[in-house]
Order: C-alpha cells, then structure tokens, then sequence
C-alpha cells in the first residue's frame, strides 16, 4: 500500500498543540475545536459545547476519514460530530446533523482547506493510537485503544486506499495486486479459490485485455472498511472492500451510491441524511444488489468478514445537481423517467 507520512510535511497550518496532558497525550487546537483523549474517551470541544466518544471508536472513525480523503458527502462520527467534503475544502461539523444540538444552538461548523485537516487529523491520530492497536482492523485482529498512552504505532495508520489508474491487473497497475504484494488470505476466507484467469489475447492487444480473481484479491485485503478502487471507467469507480463488524462511521451520502454483496452478509441501517431519522433496515445477503439514494446516510454491520462491492459515480456536479433538484435523489426515480 502506498504510505502517507506527516515526516514529510510542512508544519501543520491551522492545528496548535497544546501539549501533552496528565494522561500522556497530545491535546490539539483546530479553529476553534480542541481535541483531547484519556484513557478512554475522545473529547471534543467547541464555543458551545463539548462531545465524548470512546477512543476505539474515535480513532477508528478518524482514521477513515483521513484514509478516504473525506469520501464523498459526510463522514460522521457518531450523530454529532463529522466532516463534510467539499472537495478542496472539508467542513468540521458538530451538531450539525441533530436537531437537538442545532435547537439548543449548540450546532457548530468550521470550514478549513482540505490539507489542513488531513495534516491535523493524522497529527491527532498519530498521537492517540497506542502501539499494539489497529483502527483498520477487525476487533478480533487488533489489542486495546485504551489506557495512558503507550507508544505509537505509524506502520497502521499510514495504510491508505489503493487506487487503479484503469483495472487492477493492467499495465501499470499490477503492484496493487495484493498476491504480489505478499499479503496472507485472510483466516475468514481461507475457503475461497486463490485460480487466477487465463488471458488468451490475440497478438498485440496483451496490454489491452486483462483479467483478475476479485475474491482471491479482496480474500487477502489486511484492513476492514477501507475501499480499494480497482477499476476506474471515467467517472465509473469499482470499490470493493471486505467489512467485519461495524462500519466506523456513518455516511452521508451526496450521490446515488450502490452496493453488491459479493459474500456473505449484511445489514445496513438508513437514516435521513439530515436529521439521523430511522428510514429503513437492508438486509444483504450473498448476491443483492441495493441502490442507497444521495440523501441518506448509513451505517453497515457485517457479524462475519464479508466482500462487498461499492460503485460510485466520482462526478464533481453530482452533489450540485442533485442539491439543485436537476437529478432526483432516489434511483428508482431516476429509472422511472
Ligand atoms: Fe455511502
């Protein structure tokens, strides 16, 4: 996987360190926000109020948001704090999306350049995240978030998503392959066949026509959550990942975005986007296929390790277009015309 290092950058602009406190961690400014753990909890102020969530979930939620670039729409944390991306900029939302905090006037958001809070929010985690503790892993496959702190572990957080230039497999992208890159089968899928596919292509289209075992591939990701892009058309991104658990945050969507259950299963919780309001319960077994529309937000629970197929349409007007009414938010909508 490639490597993101804070070794590498410039002084974080707009994150202040405030020290370390009585329980050995680092407490950081951004904006008006201060962000501080003990040895349970993550806790986050701001000039009308503060929120606290224990620091396995933080730390998970966190290590996402940095992992994905802020993904598309809203990465919450819980139902009050989160991101928004605005692709180039990232809003730090807290009580945003709860009608309670925003009636109690207790809702807060600040806007910072992209850059800004990728570098203090890898700051942050960086600092947090004992040694021995994996935020990308299964529960079963990491040690405790908890306790004063305890070393660091750099080698975990600096995963990031793996991307294809055109289709893993093709020229160029082969050193995404993960059984080149010597990843183990993963104990959860030690039953799916590793047979790669026989490419026969006729004499000058070798470069042209390639083919890849998906299930041997994502029988070997390392990291739960963390959606690779393993073909891209355009605009047209095939995601897979493998999820065990619960997914660490929940996400807000701001584009139709669909989902196919390649193994085993899951089941998804859908609330308004706006307001966290329970819509719905999908259940996904092996082979469903559901189209989660742009104004709802969810959050997945897989109680086995599970594949699990993303497909997103990466469009810059999307959001817009959808926000201004010109595209429907419900894909059956949209079929329906
Ligand atoms: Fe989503």
């Amino acid at each position: 996987m490639t490597q993101l290092s804070t070794s590498d950058l410039p002084a974080v602009a707009g994150l202040v360190d405030h020290g370390t406190n009585d329980h050995g961690y680092g407490v950081f400014g951004l904006g008006s926000f201060t962000f501080e753990r003990d040895e349970y909890f993550a806790t986050v102020r701001w000039p009308s109020g503060h929120h606290r969530i224990s620091a396995d979930d933080f730390l998970r939620a966190i290590q996402r948001d940095i992992a994905w670039e802020f993904f598309y729409g809203t990465v919450n944390f819980d139902g009050v704090l989160g991101t928004v991306n605005h692709y180039g900029r990232v809003d730090v939302c807290a009580g945003r999306f709860s009608k309670e905090h925003q009636a109690a006037g207790m809702a807060h958001t600040e806007t910072f350049p992209t850059e800004v809070v990728a570098e203090a929010f890898l700051t942050i985690a960086d600092d947090w995240t004992n040694e021995g503790f994996d935020p990308f892993v299964a529960p079963r496959e990491t040690g405790s978030a908890f306790g004063r702190k305890n070393g660091s572990n750099p080698e975990a957080l600096r995963r990031r998503r793996v991307t294809a230039e055109r289709m893993v497999g093709a020229p160029g992208d082969e050193p995404l392959r993960t059984d080149d890159n010597g990843h183990p089968v993963n104990a959860a899928f030690s039953d799916v066949p590793q047979d790669e596919p026989v490419v026969r292509a006729e004499a000058g289209f070798a470069d042209e026509l390639v083919a890849f075992n998906l299930f041997a591939y994502l029988s070997r990701s390392p990291v739960t959550f963390n959606p690779s892009v393993v073909s891209a058309c355009r605009d047209s991104l095939a995601c897979p990942t493998t999820e065990e658990y619960i997914l660490p945050i929940i996400h807000g969507n701001d584009r139709v975005e669909w989902f196919i259950q390649l193994s085993d299963e899951m089941v998804w919780e859908i609330e308004d986007g706006a307001t966290g309001a329970k819509r719905a319960t999908v259940v996904m077994k092996a082979g469903d296929v559901s189209a989660m529309p742009a104004d709802i937000r969810h959050q997945g629970y897989s109680p086995k390790r599970s594949m699990l197929l993303v497909w997103e349409n990466a469009s810059t007007q999307l959001p817009d277009l959808i926000a201004s009414g010109t595209l429907p938010s419900h894909p059956d909508v949209w079929s329906a015309r």
